[in-house]
């Protein structure tokens, strides 16, 4: 059995965005067979949703897509976690300013935007955020990008597996 890989999706107050693609990307791994080799979580840089389950507008994204988040608290990064998981996932340059002060520097090269992960020829995503819907109220564009951003993602982790 292959050595199971870990991936910390991580944003702003981890109630929209970061569980989004957290739940997404279980989704994939588990129709693609996979899920047995990922843990997958999310986290916030900021601690202000502590507790919190993920934003109505969000959990119901998801769920019309028949994927649940039962059981979501929302937690912010720590730097054990930093250390524990071997990919750290954000959504926006933002974060990654945020993240700098919990986490310190990035020496093992763990951090990444999930556009990303798409290829650069795809202009349309590679090198952008994911815009925030707690701001723009657009869930439907923050789910596609998400969408696309986790598929390139698994596509990429299915090749060193
Ligand atoms: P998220 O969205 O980072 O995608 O979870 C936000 C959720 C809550 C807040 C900001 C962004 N807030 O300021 O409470």
């Amino acid at each position: 059995m292959q050595p199971m890989k870990s991936i910390l999706f991580v944003c702003l107050g981890n109630i929209c965005r970061s569980p989004m693609a957290e739940y997404i990307f279980k989704d994939l791994v588990t129709k693609a067979g996979l899920s047995d080799q990922f843990k997958i979580a999310s986290a916030a840089t900021s601690n202000e949703e502590h507790g919190n389950p993920v934003y109505p507008p969000a959990k119901r994204k998801l769920n019309e897509h028949g994927i649940s988040c039962e059981g979501h608290a929302a937690h912010q990064i720590t730097r054990a976690e930093y250390k524990h998981y071997d990919y750290i996932v954000a959504m926006e340059p933002r974060n990654l300013q945020r993240l700098r002060p919990i986490i310190g520097d990035d020496p093992d090269g763990k951090v990444s935007l999930l556009l990303d992960h798409t290829p650069a020829t795809d202009i349309q995503h590679h090198n952008r955020g994911i815009a925030d819907p707690w701001y723009t109220g657009d869930f439907d564009e923050a789910y596609e990008d998400i969408l696309i951003g986790c598929k390139a993602l698994l596509e990429e982790m299915k090749e060193c597996l």
